[in-house]
C-alpha cells in the first residue's frame, strides 16, 4: 500500500504531500502522525530552510478522516489533530501550501498557519464545522475573524459558506491563483526561493509577523476541548452516521 504522506526533499525544500487520493486525502490519525513528524524534522534539520504542503489528485484534503472522528468519539482517544495543530502553528521555518482542489475543515484552517497560500483555480475552501455538529479548529475562531472580520467569519464558520479561489484570493486567504497545471511549478519556485534567501532573517521575520502567537496556542487548545466534547455529542454522531451512510443528516430531534 502506497504511503498516505510522502515526504520528499530537494535544493533546502521539503515537501509534504498527502497521499490518499481514493479518500480524497481525508487526514486519518497516522497521516496527523506523520506530517507532525515531517514538520519537526524539518524544524531540526538545518538543511531544509522552506517547507511545502500539499495533496495528490483533485483535492487538497476532505479534512479529518470522518470514520476516525467516529472511532475517537468511542474510545475518547486523543485526536490526531492535538499533535498537528501546535505543530504547524509553530512551526518556524517558512511553510507554504499548495491548494488543489477541495480543502475541507482542517484542509482550510491550517492555511491560516501557512505563511503563503497559492491556490490552483480549482481550489474550493470550506469549514464545515457546525453542520457536522462540531466547532472549529486551529485557532479559526480568532484567525478567521482577524483576518477577514466578523460577518465574513461567520458566513464561513457558522454557516459552512464554501469560498471559491478568486474569492479567497480577493478577501487575503491566498496570495496567488494559478491554473491548476501550473501549481505545483509556481509553488517549488517560490518555495525554492524562500529556501535561497539567509535562513536566520527569513525565521526571524516569520516570528516578528507571528507576533500573536501566544493567544494563538492558547485558543488551540481552548478550541480543541471543546471539540473533543462535541465528538461525543449526539449532534456530531447523527452527522458522521449521515455522512458515512450517504443521506442527509437529520438535526430536527436536538434542542
Ligand atoms: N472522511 C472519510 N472519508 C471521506 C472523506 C472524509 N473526510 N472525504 C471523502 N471521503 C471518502 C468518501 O466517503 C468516498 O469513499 P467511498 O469511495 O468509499 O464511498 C471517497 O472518499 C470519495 O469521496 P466522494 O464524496 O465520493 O467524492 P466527491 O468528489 O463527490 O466529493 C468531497 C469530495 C471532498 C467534496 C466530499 O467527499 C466531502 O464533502 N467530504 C467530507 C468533508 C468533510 O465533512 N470533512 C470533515 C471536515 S471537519
Amino acid at each position: 500500500m502506497a504511503d498516505t504522506v510522502v515526504v520528499s526533499q530537494d535544493a533546502g525544500v521539503m515537501e509534504i504531500r498527502l497521499n490518499r487520493p481514493e479518500k480524497k486525502n481525508a487526514l486519518t490519525r497516522a497521516m496527523y502522525e506523520a506530517v507532525s513528524t515531517a514538520l519537526e524534522r524539518a524544524g531540526a534539520d538545518a538543511a531544509i530552510r522552506a517547507t511545502l504542503l500539499t495533496g495528490t489528485g483533485d483535492t487538497f484534503t476532505s479534512g479529518n478522516d470522518v470514520k476516525d472522528f467516529q472511532d475517537r468519539a468511542a474510545d475518547r482517544g486523543p485526536r490526531g489533530g492535538s499533535r498537528f495543530l501546535p505543530a504547524i502553528s509553530s512551526f518556524q521555518k517558512p511553510l507554504i501550501a499548495a491548494v488543489n482542489g477541495a480543502a475541507i475543515g482542517v484542509g482550510t484552517t491550517m492555511l491560516l498557519h501557512c505563511d503563503l497560500v497559492l491556490a490552483a483555480r480549482s481550489a474550493r475552501f470550506v469549514m464545515p464545522f457546525t453542520s457536522l455538529g462540531l466547532v472549529p479548529e486551529a485557532a479559526s475562531t480568532l484567525l478567521v475573524p482577524r483576518l477577514l472580520g466578523h460577518q465574513r467569519a461567520s458566513a464561513l464558520l457558522l454557516l459552512g459558506e464554501p469560498l471559491d479561489a478568486e474569492t479567497a484570493f480577493a478577501w487575503g486567504l491566498v496570495n496567488h491563483v494559478v491554473e491548476d497545471a501550473a501549481l505545483m511549478e509556481v509553488a517549488r519556485e517560490t518555495a525554492r526561493r524562500l529556501a535561497a534567501l539567509p535562513p536566520q532573517a527569513v525565521r526571524l521575520t516569520k516570528r516578528l509577523i507571528k507576533h500573536g502567537a501566544p493567544d494563538v496556542a492558547a485558543r488551540i487548545e481552548e478550541e480543541l476541548a471543546l471539540f473533543t466534547e462535541r465528538l461525543a455529542s449526539p449532534e456530531a454522531q447523527e452527522a458522521f452516521a449521515a455522512f458515512m451512510e450517504k443521506r442527509k443528516p437529520d438535526f430536527s430531534r436536538f434542542s
